[in-house]
């Protein structure tokens, strides 16, 4: 047959680096663009999905992918779980913040001499769904380290019940956050660790968009 295939599949992607507020003008946030995020929402749609993206980014995307414009890390769980349901597939490729200020100031925080802030845990969404997964559902996540990756996405794999953790170098100028090109190394249950050499991240993109449908198959 000629269908796509992914056709029927409804594939959820997160996108982007969550912000967490301080104050109505102040956040914290990191360096995530929402590049790799978008670009697999991209490939997953021309596969023939039924995308939703749940982004944190400011980048555009196609009208015809649906999106869900999200903050933090709360919003983007929200939105996420919404949908989980009647996901096929959950690609966590967001930055989500690790710690989010205990409370939010309501007006803007004047200047003093020193600041402490305090921060708790953000929900992980990741290690929630691994969690709440039914037989079928497919969940991928991204390990961005600057040190020892191929260890801490090994142990991610596990830690979260993930089918694939995508491992992603981190603070390199030429690939990882905010830059057009990644280098990826694939890690999944039962298969040896497989390397996407440096390129576009529309091209690792549809590699780990094909990697999903051999794995659906
Ligand atoms: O634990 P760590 O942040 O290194 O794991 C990265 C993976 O987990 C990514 O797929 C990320 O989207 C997801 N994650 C999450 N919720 C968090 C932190 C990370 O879903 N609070």
């Amino acid at each position: 047959s000629n269908a796509l295939p992914l056709k029927g599949k409804k594939v959820i992607v997160t996108a982007g680096g969550t912000k967490e507020r301080i104050d109505p003008v102040r956040y914290i946030s990191n360096d995530s663009s929402g590049k790799m995020g978008h670009a697999l929402a991209i490939e997953a749609w021309k596969q023939g999905a039924d995308v939703t993206l749940v982004s944190a980014s400011q980048l555009e995307s196609p009208a015809y992918i649906a999106r869900v414009q999200v903050e933090s890390a709360q919003d983007m769980q929200d939105a996420v779980l919404k949908e989980f349901d009647h996901a096929d597939a959950v690609i966590m490729a967001a930055a989500v913040s690790d710690y989010a200020p205990v409370k939010m100031e309501e007006q803007k925080m004047k200047k003093k001499d020193e600041l402490t802030l305090q921060f708790k845990k953000n929900p992980d969404i990741l290690k929630d769904l691994g969690q709440k997964k039914k037989t079928g559902q497919v969940l991928i996540g991204f390990a961005a380290e600057t040190h020892e990756l191929l260890n801490y996405a090994e142990e991610k794999l596990t830690a979260k019940n993930a089918d694939l953790i995508v491992a992603n170098q981190v603070g390199v100028k030429d690939r990882g956050f905010n830059v057009d090109q990644n280098e990826v190394t694939l890690l999944s249950k039962n298969n040896p660790p497989r390397t996407i050499s440096l390129r576009n991240k529309s091209d690792i993109s549809a590699e780990i968009i094909e990697w999903l449908i051999n794995f659906m198959n």
